[in-house]
């Protein structure tokens, strides 16, 4: 029996989620970012931004968007390749291949269309691509897109991926194997010197997400590929502008003959308009700074340090999962757990969100860190969280 109003399933798909407590809904920040936000008419101690360098609110960083939009105007009013191209883009370009010591690079109107296109070109139906379990949904996104063969191995599980390579390779023209190198909802990193060492046994490509590690991992903060000195090799490195470097966008670096490629055959970057000038220009400025500025670099760490002693000293059974990021997750028994927990944090003055499925398997708190953050702002974290927990 067909149902008269074709749209009912929407409400009674929105019960099912509201009664699994999955139900998620925006709430307005109303100041500049940093480490103390506005919310509700409170201002809260922020542990739940990806602004790691706390670049989003700095100066130098707005007002060099200000400047290009003066000089420039709001939008890019086209397409790369047809009007929308800017000498700002090739300088951001140049910019970040400089960091990620690549030949060449190329901008996207954000991190998820970057993963999303890219993926989508390099592989198709012949293809086999080999994905991280917890990799990020443009990932799994951009895989299903393509039209591959995927398999999903387990979470930072070399053998594993080693086993599938064994078993599947073979079978299909050209292998992908993708993950993210910062896990965004685990705060763990990707055993990547291994990784490597299997794509080029199997001669398959490998595409590194380095969304949550630019601008923090590395001696110049060009990722946990720099981290892991796996530099020079025949990579394909995504990311995103939009976290330490503070901005909006993606990027994708590696080789020129990768990046004339995607020109060519990515519809993600083809068919869209380039990304704003005010975006770019805070991009640009971000990296510059970064790549001037190791001490924002070190505070984060420091920072991480810090609040991991703390919860050491004073919380030595917190459930942490374990993290190499600082990205800290307190893992919770149930999602209406979760959603109390923030809520107790939110009246404690702490604003750290609830994730939950689907977004990830199991359901927890993540506490992100900043350069920014005092040691008396992380102590007020802990305080809070030690009268919450009991
Ligand atoms: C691992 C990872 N990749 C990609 C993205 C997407 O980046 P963007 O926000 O620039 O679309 C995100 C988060 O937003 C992420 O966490």
């Amino acid at each position: 029996m067909v149902e008269l109003n074709p749209y009912d399933w929407i409400d009674r798909s929105l019960e099912t989620i509201e009664r699994a407590n999955w139900y998620r809904s925006t709430q307005v920040i109303a100041s500049l970012p940093g480490t103390e936000v506005a919310i509700d008419g409170r201002k809260l101690l922020n542990f739940g931004s990806n602004d790691y360098l706390g670049l989003a609110g700095d100066d130098r960083v707005i007002r060099a968007a200000m400047a290009a939009t003066h000089q420039f105007g709001t939008g890019s009013t086209g397409s790369r390749l047809t009007s929308g191209h800017k000498q700002l883009h090739e300088d951001l370009e140049q910019a970040i291949a400089r960091l990620k010591g690549t030949e060449a690079a190329l901008v996207f109107s954000s991190g998820y269309l970057a993963n999303l296109g890219t993926i989508a070109a390099l592989a198709s139906k012949r293809d086999l691509i080999l994905s991280d379990r917890s990799n990020h949904s443009s990932l799994k996104n951009g895989a299903l897109l393509s039209g591959a063969t995927v398999i999903e191995y387990k979470h930072g599980d070399v053998d594993d991926l080693r086993q599938q390579l064994q078993v599947h390779r073979t079978s299909y023209r050209r292998c992908l194997i993708i993950t993210d190198t910062v896990f965004s909802m685990d705060g763990d990193i990707c055993p990547l010197p291994d990784i490597l060492v299997l794509s080029i046994e199997y001669a398959a490509m490998l595409l590194l997400d380095e969304a949550h590690a630019t601008g923090i991992f590395g001696t110049t903060g060009a990722g946990v590929v720099e981290h892991y000195n796996c530099g020079g090799k025949p990579l394909v490195e995504i990311g995103t502008l939009s976290k330490a470097i503070g901005s909006l966008g993606g990027y994708v670096a590696g080789s020129f003959s990768l990046i004339n490629f995607l020109k060519n055959r990515c519809a993600s970057w083809i068919y869209t308009t380039g990304l704003s000038p005010a975006d770019t220009a805070a991009a640009l400025t971000s990296i510059e700074i970064i790549s001037t500025t190791p001490q924002l670099q070190q505070q984060l760490w420091a920072n991480v340090a810090d609040l991991k002693q703390l919860f050491i000293d004073r919380l030595p059974d917190l459930p942490l999962i374990p993290s190499a990021s600082p990205i800290i997750c307190l893992e919770l028994p149930d999602a209406q757990t979760a959603l109390t927990m923030g809520n107790k944090l939110k009246q404690a003055g702490i604003f750290a969100p609830a994730i939950r499925p689907p977004t990830v398997p199991t359901s927890r708190i993540r506490l992100s860190l900043m350069a920014t953050h005092q040691r008396s702002q992380l102590e007020q974290l802990v305080d809070a969280i030690e009268t919450i927990w009991g």
